[in-house]
């Protein structure tokens, strides 16, 4: 079976094509960071268009470099939530009159499950089931993964997401948007030890009567970031200081509640997707938890950390698979937990 996967829920026009034999037979994806970074974060408006400009040149480029006609297209799947409602609207009617025309089944996909499964499109993937630590820049979340749409939130943010402290304290250090990777490349040369930030939420447990949980607080860790900034003159020490030592205690709370979902679940995997599971950091500090826990992490290839299409095209695949397609009527949610989905 080969399906088309459009993804156009925020910044980012990503189409691929994916073949249950073959694999990954081909994917591209337009970044719209030019067009949003005088704004300091996506436009809204700016991005549903620019998804309009650049999905079927996309498209057409993926057959192209597939060798693809329509006729052995199977089934198309696009990110139908949650995201940017405009943005999502592009890839849902796109998705949903390419499968009219060619009479094949199509099914909307929730964006958050195209990252959680995004390391299966990687030699060796994970088997079900396993824990899944998702981070990106809407999202951070830990959940029990049992099969294929039975995810059981074990912990999420009960404020920021990670990727939105990520790209808020670059944007206050002035390294602009998006600001994981620029946090991540001031980080190099500063001292990850020089400013104590606070890793919210994760308490002494033992010493502190009430667990803290496995839910995540980042609004503290950025006032925090906030207060250090204030009347310094931004020197590129300075910012390489912040940014290490921001890093590190974000990187530290999302291992230490890592560790505790693992403790809890006794799951033998751990698999780490999202925007902000390309960190290298993160990536570093998680591997040796693996390692010391004896679980297995698996991580998607960095560039499908961030939002592409081929982990839409990999979900839509598995669900067609299943026999899921949806009627002609389509739709897009911008919020939906992913707790909803249920089994196939
Ligand atoms: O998954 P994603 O591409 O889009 C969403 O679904 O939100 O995640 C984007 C987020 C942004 O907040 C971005 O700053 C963050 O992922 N990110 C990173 C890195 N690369 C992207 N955060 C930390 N380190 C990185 N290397
Ligand atoms: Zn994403």
């Amino acid at each position: 079976m080969r399906v088309l996967g459009l993804e156009t829920s925020c910044d980012d026009t990503g189409v691929a094509l994916y073949d249950s034999d073959e694999g990954l037979l081909a994917h591209q994806l337009f970044s719209q960071t030019d067009l949003h970074i005088d704004y300091g974060g996506v436009v809204p408006e700016l991005a549903s268009r620019d998804h309009i400009r650049k999905a079927l040149p996309l498209i057409r480029a993926v057959m192209q470099e597939a060798k693809t006609q329509a006729e052995q297209i199977h089934g198309i799947a696009y990110t139908s939530g949650p995201g940017l409602a405009g943005a999502l609207l592009v890839g849902a009617a796109l998705g949903r009159s390419l499968a009219y025309a060619w009479n094949v089944p199509c099914v909307g996909i929730h964006h958050m499950e195209g990252h959680l499964l995004s390391p299966m499109l990687e030699p060796d993937p994970p088997a079900f089931p396993f824990t899944a630590l998702l981070v990106s820049g809407g999202h951070t979340l830990l959940a029990d993964v049992q099969a294929l749409g039975q995810y059981a939130i074990l912990g999420e943010s009960l404020d920021d997401a990670v990727g939105e402290a990520f790209d808020k304290t670059a944007k206050l250090l002035g390294l602009g948007y998006p600001g994981g990777p620029a946090i991540a490349q001031a980080a190099r040369t500063g001292n990850p030890q020089q400013f104590d930030f606070p890793r919210p939420m994760t308490g002494t447990r033992k010493t502190h009567g009430a667990h803290p949980g496995l839910n995540f607080s980042f609004s503290g860790l950025k006032t925090a970031v906030v207060t250090a900034v204030q009347n310094q003159a931004l020197t590129p020490e300075f910012i390489a200081d912040i940014a290490a030592s921001f890093e590190a205690a974000a990187v530290d709370v999302l291992a230490i509640k890592c560790e505790w979902a693992l403790e809890q679940t006794g799951a033998k995997r751990l698999v780490v997707a999202g925007g902000v599971s390309a960190n290298r950091k993160l990536r570093e500090r998680l591997t040796q938890l693996a390692e010391k826990l004896s679980v297995r992490v698996y991580f998607p290839r960095p560039e499908f950390s961030t939002d592409n299409g081929a982990m839409i095209a990999y979900a839509g695949y598995l669900r067609l698979a299943a026999g899921q397609h949806e009627p002609l009527s389509f739709g897009a949610r911008a919020r939906w937990p992913i707790e909803e989905l249920g089994a196939v």
